[in-house]
Parts: structure tokens; sequence; C-alpha cells
């Protein structure tokens, strides 16, 4: 190589060693005469000491550009008493050089690459020059952990037996899922493959081949809305096994969480995780993902405003739904602007509004406070503690919307009181969970018929088999998730291998027509038939897991080259368009909507 160290290795031992480094200039420095140079590579920094003697290079060394890439020749010696750096590992040590090539002069940079002005520059800019941004150490670190829990994972898995097989990423639209991205076959005109949204039929039928144990860093790709943990094309760490059991999985996740947290972080994470019922996730959270770091849980008032004089409520109450309640301790400082974020988020949710109650200087402020008796306020005070600095938020609707509508406004109250300094997290608290016994079916109010609440290829509990006709909403599925603060890392499931249940769950319960199910699963189906072993799996997002071990902000900060919310590349300018001849080949003609 053409160097002899790394900018990370030299040490005091090294004194007095003719050397040769290469890497990028990160500033010049003039102490009176006196060149000093920091040079850098992805493993450290070396000072680097041109004295005006070195007549060859001192005067280029002058005039060099901060990022220009350099490699020096020179002798380790002894820093000054006083001029050691015990921040550097190199820090007792400069190289005095004599001799230096200039690999590439750098142009001025669109932004600085210090982390404090860096992390100041618009998200677009840095992600247009991403070469730029990712040299940063920081940036690249979170490569380097990306790397080391990918490794973890791996290590895991195949001391486990697993085998790792590829699966195409070209595969065949199947909509039930998320939206897809569809490719045209040019040798074939007029159809179109799919870009996988994950390799859920392959990985079953490696099941059916016999293979037993299966993984894949498999890439995915859903043409979905995209959010601060979602991006179109991300990996998952997909698992299938033969011969499983819920159990069985609950403990090879664990397992392999706890080798990836004590690898990258060094840190133990206790096992087993604790589980939480889906009707408990809902019930005490609002939602299917509880973010367990704080509290603020949801209270059920429904008995307490039975008989409510307060109309909105007695009616919801009369039609079936539930009145809940969150208490945010200490948020009654809450501003106008706040209070309607909250109340916007709620409308947004279905809410018809969002009562609330401040206690505030001994005494309640609310809309709704000329509705509610003595004997309801009392009640209130003492189910959910309201004390002086509390706002209490209501929500009167059917049991799921209620609960998701103050599930959301937990959470926003959450960052409320976490701004205020009111609610601390610590950066290192990891809360796994387990949230198990989803139903299998949900009743799509749009749609007017059931759909699978996580794929239809998952098995029912077997107990509750008997109501897949009469009852469907009864009926439990042997699916589970893994959270972890708040953010859904994994999800799977045990699956159906029997044909008959298969083909009855497709059929009766999702009524999808006999026709469709031929086209799009007529061949699991037939596999099915071919001595199916008992199997299931799980499938955790790479990317979000990685996000929240570096504790990232942002699933876009650790994957190298991410796409904006608009689904773009900014560094390649992708999507972009293409010739007529090329739609010409594929047969394909652009129908554009109107401009305004
Ligand atoms: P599911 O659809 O729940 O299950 O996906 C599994 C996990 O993948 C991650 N994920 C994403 N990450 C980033 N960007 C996205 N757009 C995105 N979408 C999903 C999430 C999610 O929990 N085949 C089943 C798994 C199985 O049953 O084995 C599946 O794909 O972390
Ligand atoms: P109204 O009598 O409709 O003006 O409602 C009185 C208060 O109750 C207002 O603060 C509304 O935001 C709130 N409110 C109305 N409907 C609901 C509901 N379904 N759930 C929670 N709050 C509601």
């Amino acid at each position: 190589m053409k160097r002899t160290n790394t900018c990370n290795e030299l040490t005091a031992a090294d004194n007095g060693k003719e050397v040769s480094l290469i890497g990028w200039v990160q500033s010049v420095r003039d102490h009176g005469g006196i060149l000093f140079v920091d040079l850098r590579d992805r493993d450290g920094i070396t000072q680097i000491v041109f004295h005006p003697e070195a007549a060859n290079v001192y005067e280029k060394v002058q005039k060099l550009k901060d990022e220009s890439v350099i490699q020096i020749f020179g002798k380790v010696a002894l820093r000054e008493d006083g001029t050691k750096n015990t921040k550097l590992k190199t820090g007792e040590i400069e190289v005095i050089a004599s001799d230096m090539i200039i690999h590439n002069i750098c142009d001025v940079l669109p932004f600085p690459l210090d982390d404090e002005r860096a992390d100041k520059v618009n998200e677009d800019l840095r992600l247009q020059y991403r070469y730029l941004d990712l040299r940063r150490p920081r940036n690249l670190n979170l490569l380097r952990m990306r790397h080391k829990a990918a490794q973890a994972i791996r290590d895991y898995l195949n001391s486990q037996d697993f085998i790792e097989v590829e699966t195409p990423v070209l595969f065949k639209s199947t909509p039930e899922g998320a939206r897809e991205f569809l490719v045209p076959s040019r040798t074939n005109p007029g159809m179109f493959y799919a870009l996988n949204q994950s390799p859920q039929q392959y990985k079953q039928m490696l099941m059916v081949s016999g293979i037993e144990r299966y993984y894949q860093m498999a890439k995915c790709f859903r043409d979905e809305d995209l959010r601060a943990d979602r991006q179109p094309e991300f990996t998952q760490v997909d698992i299938e096994l033969s011969f499983v059991e819920r159990e069985d999985m609950y403990a090879l996740i664990e397992n392999m969480l706890k080798k990836i947290w004590k690898e990258t972080l060094g840190m133990d994470i206790p096992t087993p995780f604790p589980r939480m019922q889906y009707s408990d996730a809902m019930n005490r959270y609002g939602i299917d993902k509880p973010d367990t770091r704080f509290g603020i849980e949801l209270q059920d008032l429904t008995d307490i405003f039975k008989n409510s004089q307060f109309k909105v409520f007695a009616n919801v109450i009369k039609d079936g739904g539930v009145i809940k309640a969150i208490n945010a301790k200490g948020l009654s400082d809450i501003t106008q602007g706040e209070l309607k974020g909250l109340e916007d988020v709620a409308k947004t949710l279905g809410a018809k509004g969002l009562a609330f109650i401040k206690a505030e200087n001994g005494a309640w402020k609310s809309p709704i406070l000329k509705f509610l008796s003595e004997d309801e306020q009392k009640a209130l005070r003492e189910k959910l503690n309201i004390e002086d600095g509390d706002i209490v938020f209501f929500a009167a609707s059917n049991w799921e919307q209620a609960c998701t509508i103050l599930g959301r406004v937990r959470l926003d109250c959450g960052k409320l009181l976490q701004a205020r300094g009111k609610i601390k997290i610590d950066p290192k608290q990891f809360n796994f969970l387990w949230v198990i016994e989803f139903p299998l079916m949900l009743w799509d109010e749009e749609q007017g018929r059931y759909v699978s609440a996580h794929h239809p290829f998952t098995a029912p509990v077997p107990e509750d088999v008997q109501y897949l006709d009469s009852d469907p909403l009864r009926v439990r599925g042997q699916h589970y998730d893994i959270v972890l603060n708040g953010t859904e890392l994994g999800g799977g499931s045990i699956r159906i291998h029997q044909p008959d249940v298969q083909e009855k769950v497709f059929k009766d319960v999702l009524k999808i027509p006999a026709d469709i199910v031929e086209s799009r699963f007529g061949y699991m189906l037939k596999a099915f038939k071919f001595g199916a072993p008992p199997h299931g799996g799980i499938a955790l997002g790479f990317d979000r897991l990685v996000t929240i071990l570096t504790n990232r902000p942002s699933i876009r900060d650790i994957i190298a080259f991410p796409k904006t919310q608009k689904g773009q590349d900014l560094m390649a300018q992708s999507p972009s368009q293409v010739t007529e001849k090329q739609l010409k080949d594929l047969h394909i003609a652009l129908d554009m909507p109107e401009r305004d």
C-alpha cells in the first residue's frame, strides 16, 4: 500500500521511525512560520509538521485547501510537553514531514464538514453531496455501527445453523400489502414484475423445499408515503424456520438482539422481554407499538359518564362507544398553539373534538366543565389523579378510534413534556416489548370486508379456528410484533401450512374472488399439497434497528444513500426521465396529469 500506517496508529513507541501517511487535510494552521496539518483518514487524525527548511513542500502546503488528499513522508517525533493532545490516540507524537505528494486538490466545499456547522446545513444540500456528508467521522461511524450490527446478526444466525438464501427482487404483483413498485417486462410485452415488498412467499416456499432454517439480509421495496422511520427501499433481517412454535421465535429473536446490543454498544439487555396483549396495548397506550419509556396511560371513563348530562359523551356511550382520557401531568402550561396542534392531530384521526380540563391555581378550566356534575368531577379527580398543573384530554368515540386518538395525543404530550424537561428519557434506555395476541382479521370499513391484521399467511390460534366463519373478529392470530421504544422493529407469525385452511382464509374470510386467488396464490396452495412443514418466521426492519441503536432521529442517517421524503436520490438525481426509445421498447406510452 501507499502508506506505512493509518492516521490513528502512531504513538510514543514509534519515535524516530520513518513513516508515510495518506489522507485528507482536515486543517492547516500557521504557528509562526511552522505549518501544522491535521491529516485524517477513516481511523483517526495525526498531526503533521512542515518546517520552512523542507523547502520543496512548504510552499505547496501553505496553499492547500481543506479536504485535499495528500501523502506525506517523514519522521515520527515526540511532541513537547504541554503540546500533547490527550484526546487523540496519536496525541503524543507528530510527524515531521520531509516530502509530500498531492493526490487531489479539493474545490471550495459546498458546506463545512465539522459536525457543529454541518448539522445546521439543510439536509437536501447534504444529500446532494452525500459523499461529503458521509466523510464526517460521526457519519462514517454510523456506517461502521451498521456493519457491526449486520455482522452480529450473521454470526448469531450462522451459529444457530441457519442458511442464508438470496431470493428474487423481481417478483409478482400481489396488491394485498403495501403499494408496489412495478417493473415492465420487455420480453413479455404488457406484463409487469413487482419489486418484492418482502420475501414472504419465497421464504415459505423454501420451507416447503426443506431448508428448515433460512435467513437473508433482504432488500425490500414499498411505494409508501415516507416518514422519519420509512424508506421506499429498506433492509429486512428476514427469518423463517420449520417445526417451530411462538415461544421458539421469542427466544431466538431475544438472543439475537442481546448479541447485537452486546457487540455494538457493549450493553447487556435483559431477557426475556415483557409481553403485552394487543388489547392491553390499545387500552393502555392507544397504539399497537407502545412506547413504555414514560407513563401517561389511557384510562377508561365510560362507567363514569354512562348517565351524564353531557350529551356528547352520553350519546357516544349509548351508541356502543367509549370515553377515554389521559392525564398529561404537568402540562397545564401548554400554549394555545400547542393545544391547537393536538386538536388538529386528533381531528385528522377522526375526532369530533378534543375536550380537555386544565387544573391551575386550585381551579379547573374547561369548555366542558359546565356539563359535568359534582359526582363526575369527583370521580374524574380520583380516577385520573388530577392535581394542580395537570391537563386531561378526552376522546369519545368507538373503542378503536378513541384509543388511537389518545394514543397519538399521548405521544405528542410526551414530546412536549420532554421539551420542558418534565419527562426525562435516558438515550441508553431500550424498552423491548413483544406485542402478542393480535386479532387475525380487522374489519375494513372502506372496503366493507375483513382484511388481515398482519398478512393472509398468518395462522389462527388453534382454539379459535372454530370461529373463522361465525365470528372472524374473535379469532386471534399467531402473530407477534417486536417493539422497541415505540417503534415497530419487526413482525412475524406462525404460518398456515394446510392448503384447506389457507384457501378458506383467502376465499371465505378475506373474500378474495376464486380466480384472483388462483392467479395470485395458486402456486402456493399447490405447494402446500406436497408436504409443507409447519413453519413460522419474522422480519426485523434492519434500518430501524440501527437508527435506534445509534440514537439517530432519522432512518436516513444510517443509510449510505437514502432517499428524501419524495423518494428522490438528490445526489444521482433519480428518478429521472427516460428516452422515447426506452419507453417504446417496453410498449409504454405516458399519460401525464395536466399541469396547473
Ligand atoms: P412487515 O411488513 O411488518 O412484515 O415488515 C417487517 C419490518 O420491516 C420494517 N419496515 C420498514 N422499514 C423501513 N422502511 C419501510 N418502508 C418499512 N416497512 C417495513 C419494519 C417492520 O416491522 N413478511 C413480513 C414478515 C413476516 O411475517 O415474517 C413483513 O414484511 O421494521
Ligand atoms: P361541543 O358541545 O360539541 O362544542 O363540544 C364541547 C367540547 O367537547 C369541545 O371542547 C369539543 O372539542 C369536545 N368534544 C366534542 N366531541 C368530542 C368527542 N367525541 N371526544 C372528545 N371531545 C369532544
